[in-house]
């Protein structure tokens, strides 16, 4: 089977910075010289220029043992001095670090200075837990302050921190807490979410409870914050109220300076199978690359922008883009606890009115979800302070791109669509804006210093106006440095396919355009094959999305006797349309749109309409259970999904 993906769609917008955008750019068109002259002094360079180091480093990379690199490995640092203290010393300390804007709206603002003493206080409490250089922390908080403060406090001893996001379940926690050997882990009582407070601590009680498999688990401290005084069970000598001890505890703390490849945190991503990967990043390379990509992608003057990023905290961009790019540049930026619909759809235009948010960084499943409630909601606000959007996590098809641009950008704003992974640890691929012509749907450029292509399965570049395998050819700062105990499966997954060529293989399919621009087309295990043609999810969840009456879209092929696979498509309509339409009549006129948008062979054999689509806790389509509705199996396992009963309607809805 070829590993060509056929290109379906054309786009020929393009839409130039404006001017005065331009000229007060953070990255100049120079950027690329720079990088393709010498890689290697172009990274020094950044992460001198950007970063504090206690001992400098001479070496830059050390790849003599591919594929386990070192960056920077000579040299030394504290990574949360680099997010506080020194901010602080330059005389920025009365500079809000936080807007902390909670669900119920109770709102505060933390300056650098303030964060700096909070942080040096937890770093203080949790050395006296018995945490130091090398222990694994566990952190499993709300979106509130003290999760940022938490990440640094553990960065600052130079200890190891493993985010487990909110919304999984006691199993997941335990899970994740046994394979990273985790010592303490800071929670809270809860947080609010959709108008309620939900509940955190018991998910934690049960996870380290008793199993009654002979194995205790490794924790012996529990750090918990209060925020929505609900009653929660205690266990005494190892439970720990956090306003008992941070308040009291010294403001003095000393960051002691490690090693650059000193283990930062460990963030697990779900495989295609099997257990949870413990994704291990260091400090110094990745502190370089995620600082240098949000200033430069994000156009960043810390000075003036307001910036926000809606991530939570238990995500990869919850680490670079909430906490550790934004900080290490002594940025200004929103934190908000909850949902974007509570008390009513606007909240998060009431937030950037409220703030005068510059720069918004957000996920396609997002602005999907706006398009679908209508834009009369965002166009009641404010949004002027608006200059520069982000799109994350997934294609952003050009019609969502548009409407974000449009609705949101006031038709004005470039928007950066980044690609990346929670392996690569920092944006890879990406626009930058004040450079490029952004086009509606493309990620485009690798950026300066990062060695993308795409390739066939052999690994020879396809060229461009083709499509295939997309890899990174060459090692970059924040690179993933393994799997955390499993350096076997790390080689295995991300490196064997191309082990000729030293390639890293992200599992995306993408393609080139004729200018040689980057188009993702979704995971490679998702890619269909009708009547031998390779075709992307991306591309036709795409065309769907540009007929007027789709909100949402997800398409899989589906086995069939006649073409191998056969395109299904389930779609989302906007609410304004499905009053006054039947539901059959639209499955067919999308159909029939597909058709003329890409041509027959695109055409769904079968379009659903169905009311919610089956979504990861970070927004991500589960186009595996589509499947497995559209070829009339069992839906298989559905654990990671954010709603579990979707499934059940969704199957009942195709029934
Ligand atoms: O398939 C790509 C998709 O998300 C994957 C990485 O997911 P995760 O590790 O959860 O990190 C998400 C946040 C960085 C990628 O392999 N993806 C991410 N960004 C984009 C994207 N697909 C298309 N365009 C993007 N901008």
């Amino acid at each position: 089977m070829s590993q060509q993906i056929d290109h379906l769609l054309t786009e020929d917008r393009r839409f130039a910075p404006p001017a005065d955008f331009v000229q007060n750019a953070v990255a100049k068109p120079g950027i690329y010289d720079e990088a393709a002259d010498d890689r290697l002094s172009f990274w020094a360079a950044r992460s001198r220029e950007l970063l504090h180091w206690h001992t400098p480093f001479t070496n830059v990379l050390d790849w003599s043992n591919p594929p386990f690199a070192k960056w920077f490995d000579d040299g030394k640092l504290n990574v949360a001095y680099n997010c506080l203290d020194r901010h602080v010393e330059a005389g920025n300390g009365d500079r809000v670090a936080i807007h902390f804007e909670g669900e119920p709206g109770d709102s505060r603002s933390v300056t650098y200075a303030e964060l700096t003493a909070e942080v040096k206080r937890v770093a203080n409490v949790l050395a006296g837990l018995g945490v130091g250089q090398g222990d694994r922390v566990a952190i499993y908080l709300p979106m509130i302050p003290e999760a940022i403060a938490s990440l640094l406090a553990v960065a600052r001893l130079g200890a190891v921190h493993s985010v487990v996001f909110g919304g999984f379940s006691a199993d997941s926690l335990r899970a994740r807490i046994d394979d990273a050997g985790a010592k303490v882990v800071i929670t809270a009582d809860g947080g609010y979410r959709k108008g309620k407070a939900s509940a955190l601590k018991p998910a934690v009680d049960q996870a380290l409870s008793d199993r009654g498999d002979g194995e205790q688990a490794t924790v012996e401290k529990v750090l918990v914050v209060r925020r929505t005084e609900q009653e929660v069970e205690w266990t005494d000598g190892r439970d720990v109220w956090w306003h008992d001890v941070v308040p009291a505890a010294s403001a003095e703390h000393e960051a002691e300076a490690f090693d650059a490849e000193n283990p930062l945190f460990i963030l697990y991503t779900s495989g295609t199978t099997g257990k949870p990967k413990g994704i291990l990043h260091t400090s110094g390379g990745y502190l370089t690359q995620a600082a240098f990509t949000h200033r430069n992608v994000f156009d960043l003057h810390p000075e003036t922008d307001v910036y926000w990023c809606t991530a939570d905290i238990g995500w990869i961009t919850g680490h670079s883009y909430v906490t550790y790019g934004p900080l290490a540049n002594g940025a200004t930026q929103v934190l908000y606890e909850g949902t974007p619909e509570f008390p009513e759809p606007g909240r998060w235009w009431d937030i950037i009115e409220k703030y005068g948010v510059s720069i918004f960084y957000t996920a396609p499943t997002a602005v999907r979800s706006f398009m679908k409630q209508g834009r009369e909601i965002p166009q009641k606000r404010d949004l002027s302070s608006l200059r520069l959007l982000g799109s994350v996590g997934e294609p952003i098809n050009p019609e969502a791109w548009m409407w974000f641009r449009e609705v949101i950008g006031s038709g004005l704003t470039p928007i950066v669509d980044t690609w990346w992974q929670t392996e690569t640890g920092a944006i890879m691929i990406s626009a930058l804006p004040g450079v490029t012509e952004t086009k509606p749907g493309s990620a485009q450029v690798a950026l300066p210093g990062v060695e993308i292509d795409v390739v066939d399965e052999k690994g020879e570049a396809v060229g461009n106006d083709a499509g295939g395998l997309l890899v990174v050819t060459d090692p970059w700062p924040s690179m993933l440095r393994g799997i955390w105990g499993d350096p076997d499966r790390f080689v295995e997954t991300y490196w064997k396919m191309f082990a000729d060529k030293g390639f890293y293989f992200a599992g995306d399919g993408a393609r080139l355009d004729e200018d040689g621009d980057i188009w993702l087309l979704g995971r490679v295990d998702d890619v269909m094959n009708v009547s031998g043609h390779r075709l992307s999810t991306a591309e036709i969840e795409s065309a769907l999305v540009a007929h007027d009456a789709t909100a949402e879209a997800a398409v899989v092929g589906a086995s069939d006797e006649t073409t191998g696979q056969a395109v299904v498509a389930f779609v989302i309509l906007k609410e304004s349309f499905l009053k006054d339409n039947s539901a059959e009549g639209l499955a067919n006129t999308l159909r029939q749109w597909v058709g003329e948008q890409i041509g027959p062979i695109a055409r769904p054999r079968d379009v659903y309409i169905v009311g919610e689509l089956p979504k990861t806790r970070s927004g991500k389509i589960m186009r595996r259970l589509l499947r497995d509705v559209a070829e009339g199996r069992e839906v298989g396992d559905t654990q990671t999904l954010a709603d579990t009963a979707v499934m059940s309607v969704i199957a009942r809805q195709v029934k």
